[in-house]
Order: structure tokens, then C-alpha cells, then sequence
């Protein structure tokens, strides 16, 4: 009798496979949870984290980053990030957990042992099942990306006292100024951080932006600038970071808005806000449209208000442990 004949094993999957699989479902974890998402992309290169078997394996992608010292990222980041990509598939609490957990694993010690750090995840703001497990291992929502379809603001009550303009070269020292306000207003109630180089971080920043004709609205108030609102243009196209972000085409954004404590709540930003959208949404791509977004932080009592009450809501929740050490076990 002929030996029966046994079919070899399959081979083990690479863990490139898993991920692949579970991006697959992933796709339709995002698509289900809200319509505004961008297909779910695949994560950046680094080390790759594998957990449990299916069907309830799950995978995520942990990366490093260091920003060096006089960089601007380092106005609203810890110096050293690590930063977890989950690609989880359709998974719910446990295996979710289990992912936090083997990251926590996988920190480098460095990071550990450095003060200025933060463990980072950036997840959809509707996916309240690992919100419930991202909360219980001390992550904190720390900021949002929000975005509003094309469309004008309800108009600012009138205020004869006010003018609003386009800012120029000339008004780089007033720009520094009401930047670092708002850097000094969001370390308290954010990610934010006033480093000792701060000001000329900000001018360097401000004058290249200004120089680049990019769009910055100025209000002034007897000739002195009270407020200022940061704009710019983005595309998202596939394959670039914004991709993971944000759908494909043209976008508006709001880079920084900041008005003067003293001017704070009498309108000024809405009327900011009345005058630069109506550009940065005719930029935007309309089929299908785009819009604007920007990020703010859900603990800042001022913007947190005031971009919803603009139409503006949460697509993404940037959480974050400062230092990295404190991501906590269950
Ligand atoms: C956030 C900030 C720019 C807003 O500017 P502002 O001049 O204080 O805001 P306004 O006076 O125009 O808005 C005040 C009110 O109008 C409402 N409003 C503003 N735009 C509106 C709109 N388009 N539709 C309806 N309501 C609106 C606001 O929600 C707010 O209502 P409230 O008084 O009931 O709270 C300003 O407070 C600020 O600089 N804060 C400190 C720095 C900061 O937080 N920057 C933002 C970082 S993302």
C-alpha cells in the first residue's frame, strides 16, 4: 500500500505577512469607525512586535526618534520618542492590552532612563475600545488633529476697533511675540515645552514662513498686533506621512493662533478665523472636499472650545506618557 501522502506544513508566516493580514482588516476597522479617515496605512519601518496567535494575534510597529537639541519639534516634543503603530485588525480590549505590554517590553533602555521622553500612539479618535485600554496604561489624549469641511464661519459680531491684514516681513517681531504667548499658554495644558532656545526657534521659524509668502493672518488693535493666526497648505498624497493622516488632495491648516491674554474671549480669534478661511478653503480640493485641520489640546480650556463652536472635530487622538517610563503595566 502506498504510503499516504502528508501535505509538508505550511511554512510559519514572516511577520511581514501578519502585519499585511492585519492591515487588511484593519481597513475596515477604519472605515466602520468613521467616514472622514484615511484608508488605514502601513506603518513606517522598525521593530516589528508580534503578539498572540490568531485569532487573536495582533502586531504593531515600534519606532525611535530623537529630535536634536535647536530643532522646532522640540517646542511641542519630548527630545526622545518612541512611538507604537498598532496593526491590530479587528481585535478588541485583551489583545490590545497585550500590544501595550510588549511595547512597554521593547523600550529601549535609553529612552527609560531619559527624563525628556514620551511613549507616543496616534490612533482614531472614535476607536473607543483602545481608548478604554490606552487610558488604563497612563496614556494621556494629549492632543487631537481636528478637521471641518469647506464652509464659512457664522460672522464675528463687528468690532470698528479691529483691523485684520495679511502678515509681512515687517511683522516678524510681532509674530515672535504673540507665538511665544501661546507657547507659554499651551505648556501649561499640553504637549508644549518652552525650551531655553525658544525665541530664536520661533523667529527662525516665523521669518523663513513669512519669507515663503506662506498664509499668516495679524489683528491689530490701535496699530498694535493683538493676535495672529499661522496658516499653511498641505497635500496629502500616497505614500507621504500626511497619507496616514489625512484623505488624499488639498488641505488648509492652522499651524498657530494666538491671541494676547488681555484680548482673549472678545472675539478676536473668530474674527481671525472669518478672515483666513475663506482662503485656505478656496486652496482645498473639492471633489470630494477636503477642508482645514489643525491640532489642540482637549486639557487647553480655550481652544478646546473654541475650534469645535468653528465646526472643527477630532479624526485623530495624539496620547502620550511623558516620560516614556511612566507607560504602566495592568
Ligand atoms: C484660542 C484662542 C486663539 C481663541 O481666540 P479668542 O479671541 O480668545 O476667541 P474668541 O473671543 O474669538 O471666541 C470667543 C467665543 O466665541 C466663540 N466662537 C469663536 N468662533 C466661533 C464660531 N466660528 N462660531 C461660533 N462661536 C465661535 C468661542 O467659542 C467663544 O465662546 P465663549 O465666549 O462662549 O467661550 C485664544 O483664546 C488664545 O490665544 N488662547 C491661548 C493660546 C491658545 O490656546 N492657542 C490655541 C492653540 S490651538
Amino acid at each position: 500500500m502506498a504510503r499516504p501522502r502528508h501535505a509538508a506544513p505550511p511554512a510559519p508566516e514572516t511577520p511581514a505577512q501578519v502585519l499585511a493580514e492585519l492591515l487588511a482588516v484593519q481597513r475596515g476597522r477604519f472605515a466602520a469607525l468613521d467616514p472622514r479617515l484615511p484608508e488605514a496605512a502601513a506603518p513606517p519601518p522598525g521593530d516589528i512586535v508580534v503578539v498572540g496567535t490568531p485569532p487573536h494575534r495582533v502586531a504593531g510597529v515600534i519606532t525611535h526618534h530623537s529630535w536634536p537639541a535647536g530643532s522646532g519639534p522640540l517646542l511641542w516634543s519630548a527630545a526622545q520618542v518612541s512611538e507604537l503603530h498598532p496593526v491590530v485588525g479587528a481585535a478588541g480590549h485583551a489583545p490590545l492590552h497585550a500590544l501595550v505590554e510588549a511595547w512597554r517590553g521593547r523600550m529601549l533602555p535609553a529612552v527609560l532612563r531619559e527624563p525628556d521622553s514620551a511613549a507616543t500612539v496616534t490612533w482614531p479618535s472614535r476607536d473607543v475600545v483602545a481608548t478604554r485600554v490606552f487610558l488604563d496604561h497612563g496614556l494621556v489624549p494629549l492632543a487631537v488633529l481636528a478637521v471641518r469641511p469647506p464652509g464659512a464661519v457664522a460672522s464675528p459680531p463687528p468690532d470698528a476697533g479691529l483691523e485684520i491684514r495679511r502678515a509681512d516681513d515687517g511683522d516678524v517681531d510681532a509674530c515672535v511675540r504673540l507665538a511665544l504667548e501661546e507657547l507659554a499658554y499651551s505648556s501649561q495644558v499640553g504637549g508644549s515645552v518652552v525650551r531655553a532656545d525658544a525665541e530664536a526657534v520661533k523667529r527662525t521659524v516665523i521669518r523663513d514662513r513669512l519669507g515663503r509668502g506662506e498664509p499668516t493672518w495679524i489683528a491689530l488693535r490701535r496699530g498694535r498686533a493683538v493676535g495672529m493666526m499661522e496658516c499653511g497648505r498641505a497635500e496629502s498624497t500616497p505614500g507621504t506621512w500626511l497619507a496616514g493622516l489625512l484623505p488624499e488632495g488639498a488641505w488648509g491648516y492652522v499651524n498657530c493662533a494666538s491671541v494676547t491674554a488681555a484680548e482673549r474671549g472678545s472675539g478676536v480669534g473668530h474674527q481671525l478665523l472669518a478672515a483666513a478661511l475663506p482662503e485656505l478653503d478656496a486652496a482645498t480640493s473639492d471633489v470630494p472636499p477636503r477642508g482645514t485641520y489643525l491640532y489642540y489640546n482637549p486639557p487647553n480650556p480655550l481652544s478646546s472650545v473654541f475650534w469645535p463652536r468653528a465646526g472643527y472635530r477630532p479624526l485623530w487622538t495624539l496620547w502620550e506618557v511623558r516620560p516614556a517610563g511612566g507607560l504602566r503595566g495592568l
